[in-house]
């Protein structure tokens, strides 16, 4: 009896998140259109995305992206709803069949994620240091604004990032690397096939699957 109780409340639990779902990818996808930034087919959005331009920038998404923005759609623990925002000029700019889960991207400059990603939950990617790291420029607020330092990051095909995972302004990572869980990643390039560990992070091996 407790089975079948069981199986109607998952059946349930299931129609409520498929509406969930269809109901947060028509919000992203009009947000997207409101901000004129661009998005390919089959854009699936898990919960509610936060997606701020700030400026000119600008967001791109490929086709069948789809990103966990809510606790349940991705039962590795997420602390937080997914974020993409860009500041000034900056660009994000994510290739095809990428799966995010309670990412923040955040670019001032430009973030260019190749084909074939994963990023585990609660992984974050910043171009750019929010503030200003001289102090006599950190107030007023338009000095720090105007003085924080920026540089592009890219993250190559097929790369796996694991979950917690931070990865900070300047890092190009090649196509078919791992980044481990919990990594904080400042090492400049990342060598194709790698796989990066700790914090700051290190290339611990290089992967092969022949
Ligand atoms: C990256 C990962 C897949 C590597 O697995 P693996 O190929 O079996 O690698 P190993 O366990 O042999 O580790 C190789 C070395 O890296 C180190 N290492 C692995 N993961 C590490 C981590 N997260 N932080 C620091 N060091 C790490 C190991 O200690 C080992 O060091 P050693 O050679 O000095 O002994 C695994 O460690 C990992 O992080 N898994 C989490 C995946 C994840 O986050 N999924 C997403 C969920 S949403």
């Amino acid at each position: 009896m407790k089975f079948f109780i069981y199986k109607v409340f998952k059946k349930l639990n299931g129609y409520l998140h498929g509406f969930s779902t269809l109901y947060s990818s028509i919000l992203m996808k009009s947000k997207l259109w409101l901000l004129d930034c661009r998005y390919g087919k089959n854009l699936k959005a898990n919960g509610k995305v936060t997606i701020e331009v700030f400026n000119r920038g600008s967001i791109k998404f490929g086709d069948n992206f789809i990103v966990n923005s809510r606790f349940h759609s991705n039962l590795v623990g997420l602390t937080n709803k997914a974020i993409f925002t860009t500041y000034g000029t900056g660009s994000i700019e994510i290739g095809d069949n990428c799966g995010f889960s309670g990412s923040v991207i955040s670019a001032r400059n430009k973030i260019i994620i190749g084909n074939r990603i994963l990023i585990g939950g609660n992984s974050r990617i910043y171009d750019h240091d929010y503030h200003s790291l001289n102090p006599k420029l950190r107030t007023p607020r338009e000095t720090d604004f105007a003085n924080v330092r920026s540089a592009p990051v890219v993250v190559g095909d097929d790369v796996f990032i694991g979950i917690n995972v931070i990865i900070l302004k300047g890092v190009n990572i090649g196509e078919g690397s791992i980044i481990a869980a919990g990594s904080v990643v400042t090492l400049r390039d990342i060598p194709p096939y790698s796989l990066v560990a700790g914090n700051p992070a290190k290339i611990v091996k290089k992967i092969n699957f022949n």
